[in-house]
């Protein structure tokens, strides 16, 4: 039986738009497949000379392997990575296309999220978040900027080259018990931070560890942030951020109307140590999320608008 060599993909096939956003070693361009001009997708452009000249192999090889291990199952809250593909500068990520762009961009123009936004949004974090732990995986640079949003308001989390992957899954009994899977942390080799000063969690600042826990503080400090506008942890400089992580050192401002509900569950989420901070399973049991149908993930939307 003769076989033939599958047709590489290329820059060619796509007709490259404006840009959409750009991180430490790539930037994302809207982009057209030649071939089918309805057919959109955001790619990620990494220039390979910056890469091996800033030491991030290993991130770009990460987000590519998890990439392709969480979209084999196709989950609606997960970017979906259909094709990677070089040529002699570059790496190429031809991801979908969020049309509504970035969650920060939104909580930008909207100042603040209301309280039904807040659990439309955190409900749809937890069920990707979920599903992405339950792969043994932890992402490990949550927030808004990393999660995007589609044509009808639904979420997709994005930006996996910081994540983390178990190499036996045997805990995913993590996700429901308290005891998080840890591992060495995200501290690079001239020993400066990696990963994002307002959403880094406490055990990773003290013990240089991380686990699943760790993205659940990180969706602590965004449902705060959907409420106040900012994140709960804010210093002059990183350092001082990172004081304020460390000593709790957070405030609710009077200036909104907030739920009771709402600061009950940041309180349990902004634990410092991690073996007391509430898990996704008891996250979903709270109170303030129940209006939502987590059995019917279409309906978690109808469930808090009604
Ligand atoms: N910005 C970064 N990644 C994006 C994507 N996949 N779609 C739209 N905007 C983006």
């Amino acid at each position: 039986m003769s076989s033939y060599a599958l047709k590489k993909h290329s820059p060619h096939d796509y007709i490259f738009k404006q840009e959409l956003g750009h991180g430490s070693y790539s930037t994302v361009y809207k982009a057209v497949d030649k071939k089918n001009l309805k057919k959109c997708f955001a790619i990620k452009v990494c220039s390979k000379r910056h890469i091996i000249k800033e030491n991030k192999v290993k991130y770009v090889t990460i987000e590519k392997n998890v990439l392709n291990s969480l979209g084999r199952e196709n989950h609606p809250g997960i970017i979906k990575l259909y094709y990677t593909f070089h040529d002699q500068d570059n790496l190429y990520f031809v991801l979908s296309y969020a049309i509504n762009g970035e969650l920060l961009q939104l909580l930008h123009k909207m100042k603040t999220f209301n309280e039904v936004w807040s659990i439309h949004f955190c409900a749809q974090i937890i069920d990707a978040l979920e599903f992405i732990h339950s792969k043994g995986i932890i992402h490990r640079d949550l927030k808004p900027e990393n999660i995007l949003l589609d044509k009808n308001s639904n979420l997709m989390i994005t930006d996996f080259g910081a994540a983390y992957i178990q190499k036996n899954n045997d805990n995913k009994e993590n996700i429901t018990t308290k005891s998080n899977g840890s591992h060495p942390c995200l501290v690079n080799t001239n020993s400066s931070f990696v990963g994002t000063a307002e959403y880094v969690s406490p055990e990773l600042l003290l013990y240089n560890h991380s686990g699943y826990g760790s993205d659940i503080w990180a969706l602590g400090c965004m449902i705060f942030q959907f409420l106040e506008g900012l994140p709960p942890f804010r210093g002059e400089n990183e350092l001082k951020t990172f004081e304020k992580i460390v000593a709790l050192e957070y405030k609710w401002s009077d200036q909104f109307k907030i739920s009771s509900l709402v600061k009950d569950l940041v309180r349990k989420i902004l634990t410092v140590n991690p073996q007391d901070r509430i898990t996704l399973s008891e996250i979903k049991k709270h109170s303030w999320l129940n209006l939502v149908d987590w059995d019917n993930k279409q309906k978690i939307w109808s469930s808090v608008w009604n």
